[in-house]
This record gives C-alpha cells, sequence and structure tokens, in this order.
C-alpha cells in the first residue's frame, strides 16, 4: 500500500535534504511505495516545484507522485506520515511570547487540518522550532487524534551525542546503546550517560565527571549553534536524518536491548507532568512508543530533568495565556 508523507516546509533546506531519502525508501522502508505531499506558503511555492522537478528526475522506483499546495486541508488529506518541518524562525528583536504566537499560528491550523483530513493511523513529527511546544499546539487542535501520535524531534540531540561519546572513547557509535536525551529541544535538554551503556558499562563509569558536565552535555546541548557559527546556516542534512531515524524507528521499531529519544506526550512517568511533550527513552513496539520505566535518576539527572521540564511547562503555560492552546 502507498503511504502518503506530507512534508511542510518543503522548499526549505531542511526539506530538501529530506524529500530526496523519503523517495529513496529511507523513511519507512525500502518496499514501501510513497506519494509526497508538500506544503507550503505561497511565496515559496515555486520553489517547491523546482524541488518535486528534481524529486522527478531521480525517477525513484519508490515514489508514486507529489502533490504541492498551500493549503493544508488538502496537504494532509489521507496522510499517513505527517513532518512539520515549516516554523517560523525567531528574528531579530523578537520577544518569545511574538515567536509562541507566530508559531501557534502556523501549527494550530496544521493540526486542525490533520484532525479533520488526515488518515486514522496518522503520525506527526514536528521538526519546526520550538518543535515540543508546536507539537502540544497542534496535538491539542487535533482532538479526534490519540494524542501519542503528536510527536517532537530529539533525534538529533540523540546522535550527536551518540557521536561525541564515540570520539571520546575511540569506539563506534554501534557500541553505544541507551543513550538518552531528555526534556526539551533547546539549550535545557539533559544527554544521559548514566543509562547509558558501552560494550554492557555504564557510559558515565567510563568517561571523568568533569569531561561529562563541563564539556559533553553543553557540547551537545549547543551544537545546533556551533554548526550555525560554522557553516553559517543552521543543521540541515543531519536535521533530516534524525527525522528519518526517528520516523523508521517509530514504523519499524527499535531494536532489542536498545532504546531510542523522542519527546512525545508525557504519561507524568519521571515526574514529568501529564500532557506535556517531552523527550524520554522510548522504545518503538508495534508502531507505538513507549516510555521505558523503571530507571533510577540520581540527584544529578533529577536536576537537569527538572530545568528542562520547568522550561517546557513554561512554555505550555505561555501558549495557553495566549490563547493557542
Ligand atoms: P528554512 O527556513 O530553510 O525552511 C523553512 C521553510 O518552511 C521555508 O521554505 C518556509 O517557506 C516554510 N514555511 C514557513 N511557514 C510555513 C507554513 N505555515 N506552512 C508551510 N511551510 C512553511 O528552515 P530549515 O533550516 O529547513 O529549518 C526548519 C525548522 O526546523 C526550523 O524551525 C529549525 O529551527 C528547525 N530545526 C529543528 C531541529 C530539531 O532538532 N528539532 C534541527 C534543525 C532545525
Amino acid at each position: 500500500m502507498t503511504v502518503k508523507v506530507t512534508v511542510t516546509g518543503a522548499a526549505g533546506q531542511i526539506g530538501y535534504a529530506l524529500l530526496f531519502r523519503i523517495a529513496s525508501g529511507h523513511l519507512l522502508g525500502p518496499d514501501v511505495p510513497v506519494q509526497l505531499s508538500l506544503l507550503e506558503i505561497t511565496p515559496a511555492l515555486k520553489a517547491a516545484e523546482g524541488t518535486a522537478m528534481e524529486l522527478d528526475d531521480c525517477a525513484f522506483p519508490l515514489l508514486k507522485g507529489i502533490d504541492i499546495t498551500d493549503d493544508p486541508n488538502y496537504a494532509f488529506n489521507g496522510t499517513n506520515v505527517a513532518l512539520l518541518v515549516g516554523a517560523r524562525p525567531r528574528t531579530a528583536g523578537m520577544e518569545r511570547g511574538d515567536l509562541l504566537s507566530a508559531n501557534g499560528g502556523i501549527f494550530g491550523p496544521q493540526g486542525q487540518a490533520i484532525n479533520d483530513h488526515a488518515a486514522d493511523d496518522v503520525r506527526v513529527l514536528v521538526v519546526g522550532n520550538p518543535a515540543n511546544t508546536n507539537a502540544l499546539i497542534a496535538q491539542r487542535h487535533a482532538p479526534d487524534v490519540p494524542a501519542d501520535r503528536f510527536t517532537a524531534m530529539t533525534r538529533l540531540d540523540h546522535n550527536r551525542a551518540l557521536s561525541q561519546l564515540s570520539s571520546k572513547l575511540g569506539v563506534p557509535v554501534t557500541d553505544i546503546k541507551k543513550m538518552t536525551i531528555w526534556g526539551n529541544h533547546s539549550a535545557t535538554q539533559y544527554p544521559d550517560l548514566y543509562h547509558a551503556e558501552v560494550g554492557g558499562k555504564i557510559a558515565a563509569e567510563l568517561v571523568d565527571q568533569d569531561w561529562l558536565k563541563d564539556t559533553f552535555i553543553p557540547t551537545v546541548a549547543k551544537r545546533g549553534a556551533a554548526i550555525i557559527e560554522a557553516r553559517g546556516a543552521s543543521s540541515a542534512a543531519s536535521a533530516a536524518n534524525a527525522a528519518i531515524d526517528h520516523v523508521y524507528s517509530w514504523v519499524n521499531g527499535t531494536p532489542e536491548g536498545d532504546w531510542t529519544s523522542a519527546a512525545v506526550v508525557s504519561d507524568g512517568s519521571y515526574g514529568v507532568p501529564e500532557g506535556i511533550i517531552s523527550s524520554f527513552p522510548v522504545v518503538s513496539r508495534n508502531g507505538q512508543w513507549e516510555i521505558v520505566q523503571g530507571l533510577d535518576i540520581d540527584d544529578f539527572s533529577r536536576g537537569k530533568i527538572d530545568a528542562s521540564v520547568k522550561e517546557l511547562q513554561e512554555e505550555r503555560d505561555a501558549v495557553k495565556e495566549l490563547g493557542l492552546i
């Protein structure tokens, strides 16, 4: 069966890195035909058409068709997988309230369109920042869709954490299991080495604590800014890759003996208030994310998780005050 995948912000830089990998079978698997739906704002439709022309020119065997539109109701009609990438970036002089309002104006109507038109099995990944809170806004506008179908991306942070630890220890990334990003996709996120394992040993015991606290955590949390500094543009190919990883794991499952990180609707696990969209250690079974249960959280980790969750609560309260949820 052909799977319909909607990508918003399709003409942007992440869109350009993402669409070709979706069309070549990396999002869902090498045997799954895809229909692409590209949603853009009106001024960017022409650029989206250019990208679609290039997609055509790849003659991807799995790509069954491409629609391009500026109408969310049309873009999400019958959608099975929605990748919400397009967002309003923070510009100079913009206060947090302005940023949240501008994004509420995007993610509210998109959530509503998903509610009204998407397929029953729709799965939503929000990439556009502030990703967790944008996902919350979309989810609250889609009361008929199970809340757990709305997720936000922390897989890029997860992959960054794997890579930093791998180079520190001189081990392949495949030797590292059970990495976790907790909290918000922001500088307050908490990459946790106290549960990560390398060759069966706890990662935090293989590195010195100064490195863990003063180098590893800030390097992972501030990697986005370091990429902008070096590249002159924000991470795009790595963000697209992480979106591919997130959906692939969600649909096809996570390997036994390992987990990954995703921002999902909290059920109250680990003291994270119910209803906010926060990153957790998760496994995917039968196409559903489950929060890994029963981990001991030490005082250091507790403080870090609480600080990031507090930021998420503040964002939630701010969008509530603005009438966006
Ligand atoms: P970009 O500026 O190159 O592209 C964004 C695209 O979204 C533009 O083509 C724009 O026309 C479109 N757009 C804006 N409003 C829209 C709407 N209402 N409907 C449909 N399309 C709309 O930005 P880029 O680099 O592709 O990044 C996209 C987002 O992803 C940003 O918010 C960025 O901060 C975020 N991001 C998130 C990461 C994560 O780990 N969660 C990592 C990297 C980026």
